[in-house]
């Protein structure tokens, strides 16, 4: 059994599927490793380390070759025209998104895995990208906006005089949204948050944060996976009167919210953003499935009377040593479940393994 690690081909994506320390623990457990030269350098994992930890250094054609791919982003077509036929690969691989990639996967009979479609069980908990990957971007959402705010975050007292704390909104409280306001709670802003999920609420608040709306919540804005439902209009008015109000009165506000397999729910409407005050920044994060902000342009910087909306993409990619840290460790484990005497076992009606499965022996699941 070897698994390849190849270096990530898409532009200013910095990350690694595999770190050292994940290649001697599979080491380890029997699992040879094959790394692409150059693979985790920009992750800050030089070839030294990985060849220290037991892997093989070798060129692009070897790490695509082995019988199990790890992989951050989706294969390239040219990717997958060197996947080993009958091989397997285990990636992001935006499923809903991209048909072709699924096409061409099946067609060179790869078992794929898509991480996005990791269970929300607890036993899945620890092979979860979504969940560490997020967990980074709703940190560093929160350093990108404070870095473009003309006002520092913390209140301050000194000679010079007191400065009042920044306010900061945080809407769509999951996993990156939690994690943006606890960053904005350690940099002494004033937080608050919002969302459609009432066990959202509890966490808010147990963090320090208040939540806005808090009587609108209904026990049916969640389904049993954990995930947001869409609301029905007459929820969505009445949030949006409340989340317009509040916004008005912001410095720095972090977007999240998310509908997995749809667009984006659009949040902060160009009419709210006008009335926000000049030199508040929104940061979205939602900005690749569509935007929260009516106003968000991908990878770009709006300005709207005064009001900077960011729209940053692929923010894990920013902080890529731990991000490839945590996303190391959600794969091992995966492969750990995978692969039963040194052979991938594709079971495809094991629980995780069936869900993640796109495609298996020819056929697009
Ligand atoms: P996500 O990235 O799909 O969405 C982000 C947030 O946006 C969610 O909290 C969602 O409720 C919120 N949202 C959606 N529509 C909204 C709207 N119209 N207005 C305001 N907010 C809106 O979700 P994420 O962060 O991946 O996970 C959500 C929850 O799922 C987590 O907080 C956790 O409780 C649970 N979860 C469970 C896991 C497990 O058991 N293995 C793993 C990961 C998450």
């Amino acid at each position: 059994m070897r698994i390849g690690v190849p270096k990530e081909s898409v532009p200013g994506e910095r990350r690694v599927a595999l770190v050292p320390d994940g290649v001697a623990r599979l080491a380890k457990a029997g699992i040879d490793v094959v790394v692409e030269r150059a693979a985790g350098a920009e992750a800050g994992f030089p070839d030294e380390q990985y060849a220290a930890a037991g892997a093989t250094i070798g060129d692009a054609a070897a790490a695509l070759g082995a019988d199990l791919v790890t992989k951050v982003q989706r294969p390239s077509d040219d990717e997958i025209a060197r996947l080993r036929e009958g091989g397997a690969i285990v990636s992001l691989l935006a499923p809903a998104a991209s048909k072709p990639t699924i096409e061409r996967l099946a067609a060179r009979r790869v078992s794929a895995f898509a991480l996005e479609l990791v269970p929300r069980i607890t036993r899945a908990q620890a092979m979860d990208v979504l969940s560490s990957q997020a967990t980074v971007a709703g940190y560093k959402a929160v350093l990108v906006g404070a870095a473009e705010l003309p006002k520092l975050l913390p209140m301050l007292t000194t000679a010079a005089g007191t400065l009042a704390p920044a306010r900061a909104f945080v809407l769509g409280a999951g996993v990156a949204g939690l994690q943006a306001i606890a960053t904005a709670r350690r940099l002494g802003a004033v937080v608050s948050a919002y969302d459609v999920r009432p066990a959202a609420a509890e966490q808010v608040l147990s963090l320090g944060a208040t939540f806005v709306g808090h009587e609108l919540l209904s026990k049916e804005a969640e389904t049993a996976g954990g995930y947001a439902k869409e609301q029905t209009p007459e929820e969505r008015a009445r949030s949006q009167a409340l989340v317009d109000e509040h916004l008005a009165t912001q410095d720095l506000v972090i977007t999240t919210a998310q509908i997995p397999g749809r667009p984006a729910p659009r949040l902060v409407t160009a009419a709210a953003v006008r009335k926000m005050r000049p030199g508040a920044v929104i940061v979205d994060m939602a900005a690749e499935s569509g935007g929260n902000c009516e106003l968000t342009r991908a990878g770009e910087r709006v300005v709207e009377g005064g009001v900077v909306v960011l729209g940053p993409v692929n923010l894990p990619a920013t902080v890529p040593l731990h991000a490839s840290q945590m996303f190391s460790r959600n794969i091992e484990t995966f492969v750990k479940h995978l692969v039963k005497d040194g052979a991938a076992v594709v079971a495809l009606d094991d629980e995780i393994t069936g869900a993640m499965c796109v495609t298996h022996e020819g056929a697009i699941r």
